[in-house]
């Protein structure tokens, strides 16, 4: 295990949703199973006027988010946790000058003897993160004060850009005041164990990376469905849309695990070289023809789901009522590589599906030679099914005899599930990566250029999808799989593998 240096975690944005609802949360945890080091301190920055006790109350006592530990636990153990928490106004804007703010970093270092080491959390909008770089390097906040003492990390929130040109101007306002290995980029994804495990799937076992290439593969599907509509957040997701919000970072960070090459080591830089390496070799579509063939956008319309109904995108709050923009988005892509030849790569991302599930679908290529003749057509190809969430697991579709005469073949389940490793406490995304974080290891955030790589793919549909009329928006009934039309996208295959709840339910699920 790593060891956790003493220090000093300063959260921007600490009256924010995110930090009472994920943050806190995760911090607690983190605290109960005993990962903090012997002097640990949150100080939560932001616009309101809190004192310390109120910002304890607001983040643990009164959190919804902790009610049940609070009502449960220890008292004095609870307090333990509070305690380690200061609050500081920082006025009217972020963009101002910080000498208050060292100060209170500074009283609080030596108090509490976290060492000189300091990681800023920005749980802001992007527009924030360049100012309140230089705001804190005004006042000599972003370097250690010694070759080997302290350090300085930074933490940034997603939507990392809007573009690529945005996230360039990102990047290279963060680098200005931090060096790159100081810059954390989250993409909670990348937190979640079931999306760590696709390297260990592929990397450590000889059975599946021989098979893991063009001449076995016939195509690759991923899937993220979600439950929900846009909730609050239709201020935000309206000008965002699902290809920005998910797909242009988790999605293709998904798929970079699956396409890159073994690296040479287990190292952050190793992983992250092959992982560019991947995302850059990801066919960039530029021809109109093939931007309108390969990519598809829909938006989920009321509906009613057991019994009650459920209002559709332009109904929510903060939607323009004539809103384009898509909750659901599809794309074809190829990559040009020699292991990915000609191999299409199916992804979909959608709110308002009949269940909540992440899942990687491995088509392998039928037998080249069919000796059992009566087996069924459509499903006839060995599967591997790489399940994220929920059920988390890994399952294998391959042939077995049916009992009886003759060589009727049928399709079996081999299957894992995570579950049954139930000694394993496994961390939540957020505690695994403010963990690392803390341990300063950057293997599990996005470098720089994997941001660039994956906006300079995503750049083109974009714009695409903003400028040429012809491109449909299609309604699709809330809790449905999408628009009628969807399975168009997949020619020369039966379509989405539309999945269930569980790991081994079998397509065509549906709830509404
Ligand atoms: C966020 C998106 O990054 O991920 C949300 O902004 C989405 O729109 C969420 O709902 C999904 O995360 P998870 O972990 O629930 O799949």
């Amino acid at each position: 295990m790593n060891s956790t240096s003493n220090q000093l975690l300063v959260i921007f944005g600490a009256s924010g949703d995110l930090t009472a609802r994920k943050l806190i949360p995760a911090l607690y945890n983190l605290y109960a199973d005993g990962h903090f080091p012997e002097n640990f301190v949150v100080l939560g920055a932001s616009r309101s006027n809190l004192s310390d006790e109120d910002f304890r109350k607001r983040v643990v006592y009164e959190s919804e988010f902790l009610k049940d530990e609070v009502k449960s636990r220890d008292k004095e153990f609870i307090k333990k946790f509070a305690d380690m928490m200061f609050y500081t106004d920082l006025g009217d804007d972020y963009d101002s000058e910080y000498s208050g703010l060292a100060k209170r970093i500074n009283e609080l270092n030596s108090e509490h003897k976290t060492d000189d080491n300091f990681t800023f959390y920005l749980s802001t909008p992007p527009s924030l993160y360049e100012p309140i770089a230089k705001n804190l390097y005004d006042q000599g906040l972003t370097k250690g004060s010694g070759s080997d003492k302290g350090f300085r990390r930074i933490v940034v929130e997603k939507p990392f850009g809007y573009s690529l040109e945005t996230a360039k101007e990102l990047n290279a306002g963060l680098q200005k005041y931090f060096k790159e290995r100081q810059i954390y980029r989250i993409d909670h994804y990348l937190g979640k164990e079931t999306v760590q495990n696709l390297m260990v799937t592929r990397f450590s076992n000889s059975i599946f990376e021989p098979l893991w290439n063009r001449n076995y593969i016939h195509h690759v599907e991923i899937t993220n469905a979600e439950t929900v509509g846009v909730e609050k957040r239709g201020g935000y997701y309206d000008k965002s849309g699902a290809l920005r919000d998910m797909f242009q970072s988790h999605l293709l960070q998904i798929v970079s695990l699956i396409v890159m090459e073994p690296p040479i080591n287990a190292s952050a830089e190793e992983i992250h070289n092959e992982k560019v390496k991947a995302l850059k070799s990801l066919r960039i579509m530029r021809d109109e023809k093939e931007l309108f063939d390969h990519t598809m956008k829909g938006q989920y319309i009321a509906s009613s789901i057991n019994g009650k109904r459920v209002k559709g995108y332009r109904e929510e709050e903060g939607v323009d009522p004539e809103s384009k923009t898509e909750t659901y988005a599809a794309v074809k892509f190829f990559v040009d590589n020699w292991r990915w030849k000609d191999v299409p790569f199916y992804v979909r991302t959608a709110k308002r599906m009949p269940t909540k599930v992440t899942e990687v679908v491995i088509h392998f290529k039928t037998q080249h030679h069919q000796v059992f003749k009566n087996q069924d057509i459509n499903n006839k190809d060995n599967k591997l099914i790489i399940r994220i969430q929920p059920d988390e697991g890994i399952l294998i579709k391959f042939g077995v005899k049916v009992p009886g005469q003759g060589f009727k073949v049928e399709r079996a389940n081999l299957d894992f599930y995570y579950s049954s490793l139930s000694d394993n406490n496994i961390m939540d995304a957020y505690e695994r990566l403010l963990l690392d974080a803390m341990q300063g290891d950057t293997t599990l955030y996005a470098r720089a250029d994997e941001v660039e790589a994956a906006w300079a793919f995503v750049d083109p549909i974009l714009e695409y999808w903003a400028k040429d009329v012809n491109v449909n928006t299609y309604g699709y009934p809330a809790g449905t799989w999408g628009p009628k039309n969807s399975d168009d996208l997949i020619e020369d295959a039966n379509g989405w593998r539309n999945p269930g709840e569980l790991l081994t339910d079998e397509t065509g699920y549906c709830i509404i």
